[in-house]
């Protein structure tokens, strides 16, 4: 029989990487509560029907990278593909927009699209999702962009850039639609099969394509910023305003539309040279209609999400030094140690030292190699002399000095 291996796109994150996982998600946490943003941990399950009104029909997740099972009670359920419509999903449920002040709130942890799988991008992967609601205007829109630009400065992704635009609005954008849609179908026979598709439903994702074909077709096409209404073209104008105030480095990208249909007005995404390549390692924009399009009351939104992995890898390409190894590293040298060793090793933990041990019993020789392995500060070790006098002896390993202590006093530890 030959052993199982994990799913496709699905990673196992080994003890080795698993504390660079730790210092990427405190970092989140420490930048998320440093601008007053708190937790918000919905299912990793929802209805496949919330992702499909929410996300739109036509939207490459829908369409070919979800999930989707039906439970054994009929019900079709698909694991979240991205957190915003459920969190959209637990704020309306639980009222959590109701009274006057905006809510602030993040979620971390894995999302699943069946995509195919590359360095840095899988089928299950993990976000740092971060979402406000009930305040429309411009400044919360430069805020999570700030939060973001925070977040990932502070780990040192270098040369920050903002990428911004405008999507407009559901009183502005029908005409842009029409208008892209009579430009496109016009010159239909150079674009990719999937925007041919596209053309009509999703139209605006036809800028977006990355098909070299289509991107030399559409260069010259027309821009939503010219049919912009008034106050989405003031809500913009307010957005960059205030990232010139913070002294960020954006630039406007009338292409970038972003993959989901929820998008109104503000668009963006942030790259980094450190990254080395072109795709975004977080994306974001405002989402007004959301609310009131999954069944709640009309309540302006803005949010992003940062793709983990990727800020993960970078972290381990410049050697994060490695974690601190244990406290002590506990060797009983004979088989009469392995008892009082047992005891003396909890006694330590529930201290709050860390102890590390095997319950066997080596050489001296063996056991210090195992220590040093382990990265322990001290060796204790419990052989026959030091079970005679009911004592240890504690190896410093980095001073190279010996000490005896007690075998049963750990507060002495
Ligand atoms: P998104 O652009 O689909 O937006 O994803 C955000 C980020 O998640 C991407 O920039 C990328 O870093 C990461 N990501 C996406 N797919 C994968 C994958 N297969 N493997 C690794 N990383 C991936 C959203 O998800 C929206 N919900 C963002 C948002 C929140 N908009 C408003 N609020």
């Amino acid at each position: 029989m030959t052993a199982l291996a994990a799913v496709r796109g699905f990673k196992d994150i080994l003890p080795d990487q698993a504390g660079l996982w730790r210092r990427v998600e405190e970092q989140a946490r420490s930048v998320a509560a440093r601008f007053g943003y708190v937790e918000l941990r919905p299912p990793l399950m929802e209805k496949t029907e919330l992702f499909q009104r929410g996300l739109g029909e036509a939207t490459d997740v829908v369409e070919k990278e979800m999930y989707t099972m039906e439970d054994r009670g009929g019900e079709r359920l698909t694991l979240r593909p991205e957190a915003t419509a459920g969190m959209v999903r637990a704020v309306l449920e639980h009222n959590l927009v109701e009274g006057g002040r905006p809510a602030r709130l993040f979620c971390l942890g894995p999302m699943f699209r069946y995509e195919r799988p590359q360095k840095g991008r899988l089928r299950q992967f993990h976000q740092l999702d971060v979402e406000v609601f009930r305040d429309p205007g411009p400044l919360i829109d430069a805020e999570v962009v700030l939060l973001l630009h925070s977040f990932l400065a502070e780990l040192g992704l270098g040369d920050l850039q903002v990428v911004v635009n405008s999507l407009g609005c559901a009183s502005c954008r029908p005409q842009f639609r029409t208008e892209l849609i009579s430009w496109l179908t016009a010159r239909q026979e150079n674009l990719c099969p999937d925007c041919r598709r596209r053309l009509t439903q999703n139209p605006l994702r036809v800028l977006d394509c990355k098909n070299e074909g289509c991107r030399q077709a559409t260069a010259n096409g027309p821009t939503l910023s010219r049919h912009l209404c008034g106050p989405c073209r003031e809500h913009f104008d307010g957005l960059v305003a205030a990232l010139d105030l913070m002294g960020l480095n954006w630039v406007r990208d009338h292409r970038l539309v972003r993959g989901l249909d929820y998008y109104t007005r503000t668009a963006f995404e942030v790259h980094s040279s450190s990254l080395g390549s072109q795709n975004a390692v977080a994306g974001g924009g405002r989402y007004d209609g959301l609310c009131a399009q999954l069944g709640g009351p009309d309540v302006p939104a803005v949010g992003f999400a940062a793709g983990l992995e990727r800020l993960v890898m970078l972290l381990a390409e410049r050697h994060a030094p490695a974690p601190p190894g244990p406290d002590y590293y506990l060797a009983p040298l004979c088989s009469e140690a392995l008892d009082p060793g047992f005891k003396l090793a909890h006694q330590l933990r529930a201290r709050g030292l860390s102890v590390a041990a095997d319950w066997e019993v080596g050489s001296l020789k063996s056991r210090l190699k195992r220590a040093d392995k382990l990265g322990a500060a001290k060796l204790i070790m419990l052989g026959p002399e030091e079970l005679a006098r009911r004592e240890t002896t504690i190896r410093d390993l980095a001073a190279k000095e010996q000490r005896a202590l007690p075998l049963d006093d750990p507060g002495l530890y």
